[in-house]
């Protein structure tokens, strides 16, 4: 039976980039346009707690980021795909981005949310453990989206939740879903990077400005990295620290098998990379730190022609606003395009893959 078009959101008059901003917003429809959606390898994510971006294949990624492209193009709140889903966002750390894109994301898909914005509001602050709070949300939701100052809290709270758990940021842990949607802009931003290599097709170059192993997100970009490492010609961290990874991220890059090198002087990389992903705000131990902050780019950094900046937010000086308006900036297409890319996984979690509209191409 032949595909009708869906309703989308340029009939709807939302979501579209604003005008002469395409190279700041790259275009989802190339993503599965021709494309279906492979939906076995989805299935096996439904009833999945996700904690690190280790669980993910390469696969799954670029099936995810297809689902994405679509629900960033189709108006899906009529299919309700999430009807009768209760899904419960526990902040106890603070949170701009992760925490509101994973609710739009609930309410667009027509699922509903219990939100707890910040920790005092909960027993937390009358020193009720995480395993008494899980426990409570087994009777009152669906799934769990977990963000925690301490790295061991999606442990804590998992010894006795039983519904799903999305680890939202764990401390110096890691951050999943914020390397899905790392991944779904530079997918978008160069589809070619959803298929397997072409032979005598130049490789990206890498770079990394921070420390992987004290900063989650940069530690679960680095992770999905390792998943596109056929079109990686080699990883650069440009780091303050002698060994930016820890034990076991050394053991993933050793693993994996990538060309990688660490180093603290920007000036002699820069204008080599293709792909620079920089974040400089860490929590460790008990406050907020500004990690690797000498390493700043402006409009005047020695940047490659066509070189694009990922930055997970929030930013201090490491990234000057003078580059937002420069096609180097690809940091807002990755925060406006989580919202579908979290769409995707929910969906994909909670086991919603078949009622998708039937309009949109997959096989299974
Ligand atoms: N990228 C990110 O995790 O941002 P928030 O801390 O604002 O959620």
């Amino acid at each position: 039976m032949p595909h009708q078009p869906l309703p989308t959101n340029n009939q709807a008059g939302i979501l579209e980039p604003p005008p002469g901003s395409d190279s700041l917003y790259p275009e989802p429809r190339r993503l599965f346009e021709n494309h279906p959606i492979h939906l076995r390898e989805l299935r096996p994510l439904n009833g999945q707690s996700i904690l690190s971006a280790r669980q993910f294949s390469l696969a799954q990624v670029v099936e995810l980021c297809k689902l994405a492209a679509v629900l960033e193009k189709v108006e899906i709140t009529p299919y309700h795909p999430l009807a009768g889903k209760i899904v419960v966002t526990a902040f106890f750390e603070a949170s701009t981005r992760t925490r509101t894109s994973f609710e739009s994301a609930v309410l667009r898909l027509d699922g509903k949310i219990i939100s707890i914005p910040e920790a005092r509001i909960t027993g937390a602050a009358k020193g009720e453990s995480l395993a008494d709070i899980g426990e409570m949300f087994n009777a009152y939701c669906d799934l769990v989206i977990l963000r925690h100052t301490e790295t061991d809290a999606p442990e804590q709270i998992l010894g006795r939740l039983r519904v799903p758990l999305i680890n939202a940021g764990n401390g110096t842990g890691e951050h999943p879903t914020q390397a899905l949607a790392d991944w779904y802009a530079l997918l978008k931003w160069n589809n070619a990077l959803a298929a397997p290599p072409v032979p005598g097709t130049p490789k990206l170059q890498l770079g990394i400005l921070g420390t992987p192993g004290s900063m989650r997100a940069v530690k679960s970009f680095l992770l999905l990295a390792l998943r596109f490492k056929d079109h990686i010609s080699r990883v650069t961290v440009i780091s303050e620290m002698a060994d930016p990874f820890g034990q076991d991220l050394s053991e993933d890059l050793a693993g994996a098998g990538i060309d990688y090198a660490v180093t603290n002087d920007i000036q002699h990389h820069l204008d080599q990379l293709d792909v620079i992903y920089m974040n400089s705000i860490a929590f460790l131990g008990d406050s907020y730190k500004t990690l690797d902050a000498r390493f700043k780019l402006n409009r005047s950094s020695p940047l490659k022609p066509g070189a694009v900046i990922l930055h997970p937010l929030a930013r201090k000086e490491e990234l000057s606003t003078d580059l937002d308006d420069t096609p180097h900036n690809l940091y807002f297409s990755q925060a406006h395009g989580a919202v579908f890319i979290r769409q995707a996984l929910l969906t994909a979690v909670l086991g919603r893959i078949d009622r998708l509209p039937n309009q949109v191409h997959t096989v299974d």
